[in-house]
């Protein structure tokens, strides 16, 4: 059955997903391929936008409430807060460098590769981090007053990518989920990066990559969806 952590768990498990094509155009700088750079920006566009916009806005409303009810977490909450920031500002220098790149700028391989390499690895722990230490305290702690407040936080959120109203400029980057998706169905032939990154992820993360029942409506984020039909 939906309910908000599972729509929580959803986003973070779309996020990882497009964190896993990332790191697989990365480990193209290592092999004779070349990296696909528009795709590798689209992935940052999206990141820099829907989730900085909209899921952590949320985030930060629910690690306030939650820091209410049990202040021994106002610390671990407080470096996940200041995390978004981190996040936000790397994709922003990292969307900036790979726009260089695409534009004819001649910009070092190695160079992109570090910053990307940075923001993967960062992003990657700071999620891990929330799936780990917040997700099962909110799920225990936070009462339905408390939800909605969390959905009224950032409403409005169109998910421009795995909302069924998708942007026509991430066309490509749907092509290439539904791929991974399709591989990933294929026994023994699921992507390693796939695997590698569900390692970083706890258990409850892993369970909710497969909850297709959890998604939104059309172009509705989770939690603002939930409001919408009162189950928080
Ligand atoms: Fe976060
Ligand atoms: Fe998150």
């Amino acid at each position: 059955m939906s309910d908000p952590v599972s729509h929580w768990h959803t986003e973070h498990a779309n996020f990882s997903r497009l964190l896993d094509i990332l790191e697989k155009q990365l480990d193209a700088f290592h092999g004779a391929g070349q990296p696909n750079y528009d795709l590798m920006v689209d992935i940052v566009s999206y990141l820099r936008h829907f989730p900085d916009l909209h899921h952590h806005p949320r985030e930060d409303a629910a690690f306030a409430l939650l820091a209410k009810h049990e202040p021994g977490m106002e610390i671990p909450l407080q470096r996940l807060r200041q995390e978004h920031r981190v996040i936000a500002a790397a994709g922003d220098d990292l969307l900036r460098t790979l726009s260089e790149v695409t534009s004819g700028a001649v910009i070092a391989r190695a160079a992109v590769e570090a910053i990307a390499a940075m923001y993967l690895v960062y992003y990657r722990h700071h999620i891990a981090s929330e799936e780990k230490e917040v997700l099962p305290r909110a799920a225990k702690l936070l009462t339905p007053g408390d939800w909605r407040a969390v959905a009224a936080a950032a409403p409005g959120g169109r998910d421009p990518l795995f909302g069924n109203e998708s942007e026509a400029g991430y066309r490509e980057l749907r092509r290439h989920i539904a791929l991974e998706r399709e591989r990933s169905r294929i026994p023994g032939a699921s992507p390693p990066h796939r695997a590698r990154s569900a390692e970083r992820l706890s258990p409850n993360a892993l369970a909710s990559t497969d909850r297709g029942s959890a998604t939104p409506p059309p172009g509705v984020c989770g939690w603002q969806a939930l409001g919408a039909r009162g189950l928080i």
